[in-house]
């Protein structure tokens, strides 16, 4: 079977570009020494996709008691979407702009971002930021995305292939669905991905939605597979893995497979929900709320 292998070093090289987490300001002075946390998600408007939030919220909390955890979406969308339910959540820079006016000089972002990609670095930028205003935050330490190093891939593989469904025989295929993005440099570490779901186990891939693999690339993959399940591989089973993976428009990789013969089992569960790979966010927290010291 043809791997992959060049992926790997070529996203080594990425993420020596982007570096690790990064903290930035270290101002001196400031009267209030509470550390306060940023989680930021993209959002989602599916209620029921929601509820993982809150199970990321707790485990935060517990590892980190007495903290202040406020929460912020960088879709505008799902945040004019949740202003009309009622609901208004922050940007991440209104956010950050609250907790400044609140006194609080030591702030850590989680993004519950997957891969490094533009709006990560978009939200790491505008963070870094607010720590270089006279009078702002002292030190912000922004923390690493799901997907930042081999060892992170390499948990985050082995936990989503203990997820697949119990009924799933060795000759059925496994397609993860992944975002993706074709113009930005991240998109790499879904083929890197790839491979390494395939080093691991047979019959198993990881597509994205908008870059590379697509579904048309996985297609030839399937030879002499009948039945396929779907599982997303984002932080929520929103918007995209319920209309592009298991929709029923002509577009959805359901509709696509099902028209090529495959009988197709969807599974609807976000990567927020599986508790190894929120593991691997909280890890990368502890990382950054290290970094406020
Ligand atoms: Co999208």
């Amino acid at each position: 079977m043809m791997h992959k292998v060049w992926f790997l070093p070529a996203v080594l090289f990425l993420f020596s570009l982007w570096a690790t987490g990064v903290a930035f300001g270290a101002k001196t002075g400031g009267s209030r020494s509470e550390k306060a946390i940023l989680l930021v998600a993209f959002g989602t408007t599916v209620a029921d996709a929601q509820k993982p939030f809150e199970t990321i919220e707790a485990r935060t909390r517990a590892a980190f008691p007495g903290v202040e955890i406020r929460w912020a979406f960088t879709s505008s969308t799902v945040r004019a979407k949740m202003a009309e339910q009622g609901k208004p959540v922050d940007s991440p820079e209104m956010a950050l702009a609250r907790l400044m006016n609140d006194g609080y000089p030591r702030v850590a972002v989680l993004s519950l971002h997957v891969v490094p990609g533009q709006e990560f670095h978009d939200l790491r930028h505008n963070a870094s930021l607010f720590a270089e205003m006279s009078g702002g935050i002292e030190t912000v330490a922004v923390a690493r995305p799901l997907l930042s190093s081999t060892e992170d891939m390499r948990r985050v593989a082995k936990a989503v292939l203990a997820r697949i469904p119990e009924t799933r025989k060795a000759e059925d295929g496994v397609l993860f669905m992944g975002h993706g993005n074709k113009n930005h440099p991240s998109d790499a570490i879904y083929g890197a991905m790839n491979g390494l779901l395939q080093d691991l186990s047979s019959n198993v891939h990881m597509g994205t939605v908008e870059g590379y693999p697509s579904i048309d690339d996985l297609l030839p993959k399937l030879k002499g597979v009948k039945k396929v399940y779907l599982m997303p591989f984002m932080a929520v089973a929103g918007r995209h893995a319920q209309n592009d993976m298991a929709g029923d428009g002509p577009e959805s990789w359901k509709s696509i497979l099902t028209k090529n013969g495959f009988n197709c089992e969807v599974v609807l569960t976000g990567l927020t929900e599986y508790p190894e790979v929120v593991e691997v966010w909280l890890d990368h927290l502890k990382e950054a709320v290290a970094k406020l010291q």
